[in-house]
């Protein structure tokens, strides 16, 4: 199992939104794939992203599930039946706050994702959780243990689009942290509204029309880059 964990002060910067792409992914990679996904924001955003999956798409209920969970010990509870039961993605997506909890989700992690949307002050923000994880680092280090790979995702980024020079100075100090991850996630309109609870991998096989070549066309690039974000952040050492 992989465990996946979503953090950052910053509410807004894409944690849910990244959390349910890497669920899409996950779930086009294979037909039998399995997936948690771990809430510990109170907000719900993600049990309702599942719940109106199921409805959407009952068959999902035997291999797609969410639970909650508000402290370490039942994270930790949950986490371990997960893996006990099979299941090949865990992906925990958190609340925009710090506390004991973030700190433990980072701890039972085996990848770190810090979503960030391409703006200067939203960025700062997103620093404390990056100090979070380098004082959690440098505790595991003393005691002669690793911490998981992480690093700052670039999130939202519209590539196209022509810049400000204030706007492309950010971009340069953003994507000069050296936390940054050497992939991004651009911004796409089918991602934005995945909270309604849409999976893209079915919607495309449901798709058959011989006038639906442009919307297939259009949800294989989004499913491609999820893919790709989801084997990038697999692969990150
Ligand atoms: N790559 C993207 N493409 C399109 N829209 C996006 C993308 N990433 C985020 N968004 C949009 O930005 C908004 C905030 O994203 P999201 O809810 O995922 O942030 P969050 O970090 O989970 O926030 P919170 O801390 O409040 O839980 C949402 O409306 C979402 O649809
Ligand atoms: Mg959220």
């Amino acid at each position: 199992m992989l465990t996946i964990s979503l953090v950052g002060q910053k509410g807004g910067g894409g944690k849910s939104t990244v959390c349910w792409i890497l669920a899409q992914a996950a779930l086009a990679r294979s037909h039998e794939s399995t997936i948690l996904l771990v809430e510990t924001d109170k907000q719900g955003s993600t049990s309702g992203f599942v719940k109106g999956a199921h409805a959407a798409y009952p068959e999902l209920q035997d291999r797609l599930f969410c639970e909650k969970v508000s402290n370490g010990e039942e994270l930790y509870d949950l986490v371990e039946k997960a893996m006990e039961s099979g299941v090949d993605y865990a992906l925990i997506d958190t609340e925009g706050r710090h506390s004991d909890l973030a700190r433990d989700v980072m701890s039972m992690s085996d990848r770190i994702i810090i979503p960030v949307k391409p703006v200067l002050h939203e960025y700062h923000s997103q620093l404390a959780t990056v100090a979070l994880y380098e004082a959690l680092h440098a505790t595991l280090k003393e005691d002669g243990h690793q911490a998981a790979p992480c690093g700052l995702l670039l999130n939202n980024l519209k590539p196209a689009q022509k810049l400000t020079l204030e706007q492309a100075g950010a971009l340069d100090v953003i994507t000069g942290h050296p936390m940054m991850l050497p992939f991004f996630m651009p911004f796409r309109t089918a991602y934005e509204t995945l909270g309604r609870g849409r999976i893209l991998p079915l919607e495309r096989s449901a798709l058959t029309g011989a006038g639906q070549g442009l919307a297939r066309k259009h949800l294989d690039v989004d499913i491609a880059e999820a893919n790709t974000i989801l084997a990038s952040i697999e692969g990150m050492a």
